[in-house]
């Protein structure tokens, strides 16, 4: 088995066509999508499409359930952009995400943790606003009952594999479309990659294993920093030009 994950677009439309050309030219032609589709000061209506026309194996992030469960007239920030641009299509088609899925009957996938829509499963927060390796066993416990020996999530944008004391491994492809940002759940932080590039993985098996090949893909950053900053978030522009939150 060998196909890839993805994970945060976020609305970063030139930076997912870069992701699935260099799929492409892996020659991969199956793709998981871990969710926080759309939700950002970019190409909502534009990613949209071209998601639903990939038509892969797609969970729920928490930022898709903004836009479909917020008021339309009280969108909170990252959303009130991205919902402007949205049909009933689009909309009709991330109410249709299930929060978790199976692929394969051998990948769990979740945006976050199978509780949780909001919780980093791999990372905690300190109250000076660290952002650290979660202790492996609160990640093991929030892995109970899982029996698939792949896990996948995304949700905190950082590219990462856990592997877990029974051989189970828990891996985070990064984020497509989003490289830092700044938060202020469970305590004020900031998550940063430190470069602008897209982010994803690919995942075969091999004689050992499971094998995560984490992948950077450059595409034109600062054309969606412009962007972003035209459309008044100059955090996301500072974001998208440098990989470190604004
Ligand atoms: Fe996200």
């Amino acid at each position: 088995m060998r196909f890839a994950a993805i994970a945060d677009v976020h609305g970063n439309h030139l930076a997912l066509e870069a992701v699935l050309a260099d799929i492409r030219a892996q020659g991969i032609d199956e793709i998981v999508n871990l969710g926080d589709c759309l939700s950002g000061p970019l190409e909502a209506g534009r990613t949209a499409d071209l998601l639903i026309g990939l038509n892969a194996l797609t969970v729920r992030g928490n930022h898709d359930r903004y836009l479909t469960d917020s008021p339309a007239d009280a969108m909170p920030s990252w959303e009130e952009h991205a919902y402007s641009q949205l049909s009933a299509h689009h909309l009709a088609w991330l109410r249709s995400l299930p929060f978790s899925a199976v692929y394969r009957d051998a990948v769990y996938l979740c945006h976050a943790t199978p509780g949780h829509d909001e919780t980093y499963w791999l990372e905690k927060v300190s109250p000076a606003g660290h952002v650290y390796l979660k202790p492996l066993e609160e990640i093991e416990a929030l892995a109970a009952g899982i029996d698939q020996p792949l896990i996948l999530c995304g949700h905190s944008h950082i590219p990462r594999v856990v592997r877990l004391g029974d051989g189970r491994m828990i891996v985070n492809p990064g984020s497509v479309g989003c490289p830092a940002y700044g938060d202020d759940m469970p305590y004020d932080h900031k998550v940063e990659t430190g470069h602008p590039l897209a982010s994803y993985c690919i995942i075969a098996t091999t004689a050992s294993g499971w094998l995560p090949q984490f992948r950077s893909v450059a595409y034109d950053h600062m054309a969606m920093s412009r962007l972003a900053a035209q459309n008044g978030r100059s955090d996301w522009s500072v974001a998208l030009a440098t990989g470190w939150a604004g």
